[in-house]
């Protein structure tokens, strides 16, 4: 590296995976000596961390890396990264190949920590670099991050995903499931406790799944970089041994999600611990137990149902049926009874019949979340459910999705009217442009609240009286 100073931007699309990945990327950057830029003009890298979940996600990334065209001035060498989940479909990787020459280095979500190496080939090589996924589906321990908030942290705690729901691209991409060790999960929410970190959310494709994964496919741990660690750069992950000897309390034998939870809750501190995503189907009732004798873990879990009807359900390769999961919640509710659930839902899946449409609404009814997000079916290339028929015409897809928002949100603001005249505790979180409202928090069930307040208290946990509400968010002053 020259003397001048170098600049890197990363951009990131789609889920929380995503944000965390991007940290990571940041966090290599910055050991390579780089500097983090926001502003795409000003780097001599500019990665794309892409999002493949959907059509309109791709076409969204496409478009706007097709931009990043004029970033390119005359005389200075740009290098222009793409990676993410789109870069392991191999139609979009051609696609970028043949139609976006400025395009430098392209590799997939499974790749992320040979970046440096990847980066160095890319301006010593003069020529475009593609990387395959090597399929190896390594974890790989100790890859340094540059978190974004002081405040609330993402905890990866395993990758990849088993379950091929049928219309759903993750397992192509991210591939096979793999959990990481429990003493590094352990080792990192306590560095984030005694860093000041609040909110700490554990992050996975099924993490109720975490641990079990581990028996189906024994994955290879290794660690980002001996260098790093022996320049005394990053702290390295202390042996099991240490562990034992005073970070890691009375540790649950059995390696399950639930034991992890509790393990966690275990950590001396004032902080939230979040999760996503669960999948229904490995939704246990030791989880709820789990959560319900854990304190800080908060009162939220966001368990996507996808559709109401039985026999989508299982075209979709789901492996729960409606009445499993309504019984699911009601036991968590019983458990639980401030607990909030929120879920996502799928409509237009190929086949999808106006019974199917409306066992689903019926069980939004019954349901009652406090907020849902609903998807129109997208076609994702390798996923069994491309090979179908697409029955559902794009009109009436676009009606039953107008009619279902039309539903939860009603739902959502009855839900949030309840709030109205109570006083409840909520985490700062974050800082608004709004003169009205000059602060953002979240309640322990997670939703957002718009908040009258002193700066100074963000980053705190604090009593909010809640004044109105709206189908999306809360309203209050500290
Ligand atoms: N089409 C529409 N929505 C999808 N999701 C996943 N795959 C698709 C698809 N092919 C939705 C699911 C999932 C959320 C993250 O995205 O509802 O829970
Ligand atoms: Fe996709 Fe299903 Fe895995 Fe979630 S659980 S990432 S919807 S395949």
């Amino acid at each position: 590296m020259t003397n001048t100073k170098q600049y890197a931007y990363v951009d990131t699309y789609g889920c929380q995976l995503n944000e965390s990945d991007s940290e990571k990327l940041r966090g290599m950057l910055i050991e390579m000596g780089y500097e983090i830029t926001y502003d795409e003009f000003e780097a001599d890298v500019a990665i794309v961390n892409t999002c493949a979940i959907r059509q309109n996600a791709e076409n969204r990334v496409l478009g706007n890396v097709g931009e990043l065209v004029h970033i390119k001035v005359p005389r200075k060498k740009k290098i222009i990264v793409f990676c993410g989940c789109l870069a392991g479909i191999p139609e979009t990787v051609e696609k970028i190949r043949e139609s976006y020459e400025h395009v430098n280095l392209v590799f997939p979500p499974n790749e992320i920590h040979s970046l440096p190496e990847f980066l160095e080939r890319a301006k010593t090589e003069r020529k475009r670099v593609f990387i395959e996924d090597s399929k190896e589906y390594k974890i790989v321990e100790d890859i340094p991050k540059h978190r974004d908030s002081k405040i609330k942290a993402w905890l990866p705690i395993m990758y990849g995903c088993d379950n091929f729901c049928s219309y759903c691209i993750v397992p192509y991409v991210r591939g096979r499931e793999r959990s990481r060790d429990k003493v590094a999960i352990l080792t990192e929410a306590k560095g984030l406790v005694e860093g000041g970190y609040k909110d700490i959310t554990l992050l996975g494709q099924n993490v109720n799944s975490w641990g079990l994964s581990n028996h189906r496919h024994s994955a290879l741990t290794t660690e980002f970089s001996e260098t790093i660690r022996h320049c005394g750069l990053r702290a390295a992950i202390p042996s099991t041994e240490d562990n034992n000897q005073g970070i890691l309390h009375q540790v649950q034998n059995d390696v399950t999600f639930p034991n992890l939870l509790k393990d966690i809750n275990a950590i001396p501190g004032e902080f939230l611990i979040r999760f996503m995503t669960s999948h229904p189907k490995d939704a246990s009732k030791e989880l709820f137990q789990a959560m319900a004798e854990s304190e800080k873990v908060a009162r939220h879990i966001h368990l996507p149902f996808q559709s109401g009807s039985d026999r989508i359900l299982k075209l979709m390769n789901r492996g729960y049926t409606r009445a499993e999961y309504l019984d699911k919640i009601a036991y968590a509710r019983e458990l639980m009874p401030e607990l909030v659930i929120t879920s996502d839902v799928i409509i237009g899946y190929p086949g999808e019949t106006e019974e199917d449409y409306n066992d689903t609404l019926e069980l939004v009814e019954a349901a009652q979340f406090e907020a849902m997000f609903t998807f129109i079916y997208s076609k994702r290339p390798m996923t069994p459910a491309a090979k179908l028929d697409d029955t559902v015409s794009p009109e009436e897809k676009q009606k039953r999705f107008e009619n279902l928002v039309t539903i939860q949100n009603e739902i959502s603001e009855k839900k949030h009217e309840a709030y109205i005249g109570k006083t409840i505790r909520v985490l700062v979180d974050g800082e608004a442009k709004g003169e009205l409202y000059p602060l953002k928090a979240r309640t322990n069930g997670g939703r957002l609240v718009h908040l009258v307040g002193d700066p100074s208290i963000y980053g705190s946990f604090v009593d909010a009286k809640i004044t109105h509400s709206n189908n999306w968010a809360l309203f209050g002053e500290a």
